[in-house]
């Protein structure tokens, strides 16, 4: 039996009812749906619709209906075919009449809407929380390792040396921008749509702005037609979960790079690896791989919203029951990742040796085109000199840090004694003193920065 069964003459096909059940998976709004609830009762109480005493019932059956889900202990029947349709029936059963007055001039459509924007807060909350402690992780790091010099590359080619720190720190920042982005979506869904009824608005005199208040919004949604309609802060949800996932998607990919022999820069703790069911010799970085891998489904889950969403007029259709899934899933997901992204750099291992013997230096060719460029050179006329110096040394299997100073002067007459002062790391550094740059200063400026940036604590 349904609770809308009085129009229809007969039950529903039973392919139909698995097609259409959405409790298997929005069981997962069961507080929300309480919560919300219980407001809406509170709400139909002060609009005179339920007396004290059947409010009382009201409250403390969906206590107990919440204490029994806490269990993991309602008993679900076939005919309950969503989280809010299961609440209700449950709650009838236990008081009765009361109960069944609990759905006056509230549709499921409210509801649904409402339970979401309830569980993404929350969500959202938490994720926030989850990057703060990656960038701890970091920030942690970039302290310790502010003495180590490591290759940048771009194109994967040696580039310029930088300090580790400075690496470790452009991930606390990049991930702050991601907190943003996440913290703007918590906004966005921070309305509250109960009191919309189906699509016009309850027929009953409910106080909206009480009644958001009651549930933590910030304000009542202040169109009916789209408080029921809009998905667009879960797309907004979706698209700040796949850019966390995307930076660090890109993060894991250097980490596993560096990670290989050939490399060797780090090596992730024995905890965080996996071995091979053949090769003994074995240590993969599973975990980094995987948060690569999981990269896929959260860009998934917005295109998989966003195709979902954009064909369905105004207001509610069932097609827009297909927006849990995603978004479940990505916030699961992300969760998870970015708690195994904050243990593993917390636990690798830097090989200080390995790093050093990674230092080739033609990372410091660009310095030695600026030596000139000091001298009054005009930068592209040094870049081609110190180009045809490197192919002079890669012809000749000679270290450019070796190149006599005679010799240099024959690529350009300007090069003086002082010039192999240029092939110094620590100069490279000094060099780069520059508001962002890899310098030592500059990098404990950006650490201090880091610092404001986490005690500012979660928004
Ligand atoms: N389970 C439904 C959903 O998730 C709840 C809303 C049902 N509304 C309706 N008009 N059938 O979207």
């Amino acid at each position: 039996m349904k609770m809308w069964d009085g129009r229809f003459n007969k039950p529903s096909d039973r392919l139909m009812e698995a097609f259409h059940n959405s409790l298997p998976f929005d069981k997962t709004l069961l507080d929300e749906d309480i919560a919300g609830s219980a407001a809406w009762s509170r709400a139909l109480k002060s609009a005179g619709i339920l007396s004290a005493g059947e409010l009382a019932k009201i409250e403390k059956g969906l206590r107990r209906i919440a204490e029994a889900g806490g269990k993991n202990a309602l008993a679900f029947l076939p005919a309950d075919e969503d989280i809010h349709m299961a609440v209700e029936r449950l709650l009838t059963d236990k008081i009765g009449t009361a109960g069944a007055k609990l759905h006056t001039g509230r549709s499921r459509n409210d509801q649904v809407a409402t339970d979401v924007r309830l569980y993404v807060k929350k969500s959202l909350s938490a994720i926030i929380e989850s990057i703060a402690l990656l960038q701890k992780a970091l920030l942690a790091r970039a302290e310790k390792e502010c003495d180590i010099i490591i290759p940048a590359y771009t194109h994967l080619q040696q580039a310029q040396p930088v300090l580790l720190a400075h690496y470790w720190l452009s991930f606390l920042f990049a991930l702050e921008r991601d907190k943003d982005r996440i913290a703007h979506a918590r906004s966005t869904a921070d309305q509250c749509p109960l009191g919309a009824g189906a699509v016009a608005g309850t027929g009953f005199a409910i106080d909206r702005g009480e009644l958001a208040k009651d549930l933590g919004f910030s304000g009542p949604m202040p169109n009916s037609i789209d408080a029921v309609a809009s998905r667009d802060y879960l797309l907004e949800a979706l698209s700040a979960i796949a850019s966390i996932g995307i930076t660090l998607s890109r993060y894991a990919e250097d980490l596993i790079v560096w990670s290989s022999k050939e490399f060797g820069i780090i090596e992730l703790d024995d905890a965080w690896s996996s071995g091979s069911s053949m090769m003994p010799q074995k240590k993969n970085p599973d975990s980094l791989e995987l948060i690569r891998g999981k990269c896929g489904r959260f860009i998934g889950n917005y295109t998989r919203l966003a195709v979902t969403v954009k064909g369905v007029g105004l207001a509610y259709f069932k097609d827009l029951q297909e927006d849990k899934e995603p978004l479940f899933d990505s916030v699961t997901n992300i969760r998870i990742t970015l708690a195994v992204f904050r243990r593993i750099i917390a636990t690798l291992a830097v090989h200080r040796t390995a790093a050093a013997a990674l230092l080739d230096p033609l990372l410091l060719a660009t310095d030695l085109a600026d030596y000139l460029v000091v001298k009054g050179v005009p930068f592209r006329q040094a870049h081609k000199a110190v180009g045809r110096i490197v192919a002079y040394c890669a012809e000749n299997k000679c270290a450019i840090s070796k190149v006599p100073v005679a010799l240099l002067q024959s690529f350009h007459p300007l090069f003086g004694r002082d010039a192999v002062k240029v092939f110094s790391w620590e100069r490279a550094l000094a060099h780069r003193e520059v508001l962002g740059g890899t310098g030592r200063k500059s990098v404990a400026r950006q650490i201090a920065q880091a610092k404001r940036i986490l005690r500012k604590g979660p928004r």
